[in-house]
């Protein structure tokens, strides 16, 4: 189950996934303008699609402008939603349901993101059963977990990520695909990223618990992001980690030029 390194290539046989979460920024019209900038200068760099997947998580009232786009332009980028209803099409109002987001082709769902459980109430059983939802409809839950500062100095950094995670992983059917992203809340929107090692023994801590309930292959075979104040400066670091797979990224993914250079890691210096 451990990833095998050489050097300093990872060759965990997971492919890498830079995500830009952007948050409640972007109206429609600002989605397909960047969407067009990122891949015209990703395809202008040369960039690898296959080798580095690239993601995008516009607001809800993008999603059908980007599917549009995306389509028509057979764009080699992929997107999804920044959360998802747990209930099934019905009477809730204000709610997206998953099999909604699946008929505008999105490919995940991010659930759990720090933001939803402080500020939205969103709970480890809430995020279980929206993880369930997402599975439901085809699309692959990316799950978030992370400890605040005070639960760092209380508990140390993986205890509160992991014990998340597995309030989540018997929602997930065996043989379903997950992502997850360690994403530290004290890190996210700060400018203080944890440091790689950090980011490198919470990711390990979760690939264990991933092995122990579903098993060395499940473990071996899922992507595992770091998230929290990523940037085009310190993205090497966290790759060159053996079980980080890839970044959740916020506040610099609102930036065609910043993304493209954080997406291009491998162009950087020592990776
Ligand atoms: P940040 O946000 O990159 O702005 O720190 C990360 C996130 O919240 O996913």
């Amino acid at each position: 189950m451990a990833s095998v390194t050489t050097g300093q290539v990872q060759q965990s046989g997971r492919t890498p996934l830079i995500a830009g979460n952007w948050k409640m920024n972007f109206d429609h019209l600002q989605a397909i303008a960047f969407v067009q900038k990122l891949a015209w200068s990703l395809k202008d760099a040369g960039h690898d699609f296959g080798a580095v997947e690239v993601a995008v998580f516009p607001p809800f009232t993008d999603l059908r402008s980007v599917q549009t786009l995306v389509s028509a332009d057979k764009l080699p980028i992929v997107y999804g939603s920044q959360d998802v209803s747990q209930y099934a099409p019905g009477a809730y109002t204000g709610d997206i349901a998953a099999a909604f987001l699946a008929q505008l082709d999105c490919t995940y769902a991010i659930i759990g993101h720090s933001e939803r459980r402080t500020l939205f109430g969103d709970t480890d059983e809430i995020v279980a059963a929206k993880t369930a939802a997402a599975v439901a409809s085809g699309l692959t839950p990316l799950i978030c977990v992370g400890e605040t500062a005070d639960d760092l100095e209380q508990h140390g950094a993986s205890a509160v990520p992991v014990a998340q995670l597995n309030a989540v992983l018997d929602a997930i059917p065996a043989g379903t695909d997950f992502v997850v992203a360690y994403e530290p809340v004290w890190a996210i929107g700060s400018g203080q990223a944890a440091t790689p090692d950090q980011a490198q023994q919470v990711a390990a801590a979760l690939r264990t618990a991933i092995a122990d309930r579903k098993g060395d292959e499940a473990a071996s075979a899922t992507r595992i992001l770091y998230g929290g104040s990523v940037k085009a400066e310190n993205i090497a670091g966290f790759m060159r980690q053996p079980d980080v797979d890839g970044a959740l990224v916020g506040g610099a993914s609102l930036d065609v030029d910043g993304f493209s250079a954080i997406v291009r890691y491998q162009k950087h210096v020592g990776v």
